[in-house]
């Protein structure tokens, strides 16, 4: 049986990474790590251990105790959280990569997991229909790690032959943890704000459209791209996935047809400068081609369940 350790699993992708895992292969097979406590469903609902990403030992002494074969790494700082702590940002994005790839190099896991962004892109890049291949000058500290581990990814499977697999996840919006210091979490903010004070200052200006997508669409990517045969697998840096592409304004107009009272303003802060580097809609045919990746949710239907659910726990 094929044991999975998911470290940060107390983040926005983690919880739910973990919460679907359990429901595909039974809950003692899938081992949720991270350095602060989960939600509840998390910590209750299967094996829960301790881990900080930067440290090997420790990483290496829980997938012996549970004889894990993959691991997902999704501790990292966001955009802009890392332009905030560059120093800490690099060091753990990169170091936490590099402490599971060693991992897989000497045999102790056999797959791995790794998310990268599209962050990795820069304003010299394509900006609508960015293509899987494409100029890449990214000028975040974020952006940089992504692109930075990207090649390493790819590194290591050329030349070690580790299975590592990446998608470079949108913005992803979802209800049932926070995210924590992205450029794209305005999309969540204003669903909370929208329900609890009907208004909203948005961080990002009007029109700033940017590539992203339904939580529940990202986690089927997930669990589609590490479940394809190997032979299908042509990319060994990092997927382009696309679903669904907005600005402020559109998703608020969107809101309004649910709660008309619904007022927004705009007041942009240094993460419109980030959003002003990332392509608004990026290409996805490679991933579409390999592995068969299709997004299911629409900018209506996300809208309709992310205010029908935040409203049960807010309100
Ligand atoms: N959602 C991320 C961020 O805004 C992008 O990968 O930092």
């Amino acid at each position: 049986m094929s044991r999975k350790l998911i470290i940060g699993s107390s983040g926005q992708i983690g919880t739910e990474l973990v919460i679907e895992l359990r429901k595909i292969h039974g809950s003692d097979n899938i081992i949720a790590a991270d350095i602060r406590k989960p939600i509840d469903e998390v910590l209750f609902g299967g094996p829960f251990e301790e881990i900080n990403v930067l440290d090997k030992a420790r990483i290496k002494e829980v997938i012996l105790k549970y004889k894990i074969d993959e691991v997902y790494i999704l501790a990292a700082l966001l955009s802009a959280t890392a332009e905030k702590k560059p120093d800490l940002a690099w060091k753990l994005n990169m170091e936490g990569l590099f402490n599971v790839l060693d991992l897989a190099k000497e045999k102790v896991i056999n797959k791995i997991f790794w998310p990268s962004s599209i962050a990795v892109f820069g304003p010299s890049t394509p900006n609508r229909n960015t293509p899987q291949q494409t100029i890449m000058e990214p000028t975040t500290v974020y952006g940089i790690s992504k692109l930075a581990g990207e090649r390493w990814c790819e590194y290591y499977y050329n030349k070690f032959g580790i299975d590592v697999r990446s998608i470079r996840y949108p913005g992803l919006i979802s209800y049932k943890s926070l995210p924590g210091g992205g450029t794209t979490d305005y999309a969540i903010e204003i669903f909370h704000h929208a329900i609890k004070h009907k208004n909203y200052v948005c961080f990002l200006e009007k029109n700033m459209g940017l590539p992203m997508m339904y939580m529940d669409d990202a986690i089927r990517a997930t669990i589609e791209l590490m479940n394809a045969d190997v032979s299908k697998i042509s990319v060994r840096c990092s997927y382009n996935i696309s679903g669904l592409s907005f600005s402020p304004f559109e998703i608020a107009e969107q809101i309004k047809k649910v709660i008309p009272e619904f007022d927004v303003s705009y007041n942009p802060d240094f993460r419109n400068e980030i959003a002003k580097s990332w392509p608004s809609q990026i290409n996805d045919q490679v991933a579409r081609k390999d592995w068969r990746w299709k997004p299911n949710v629409d900018l209506e239907q996300m809208t309709e369940i992310m205010l029908k659910q935040l409203k049960v726990v807010l309100v």
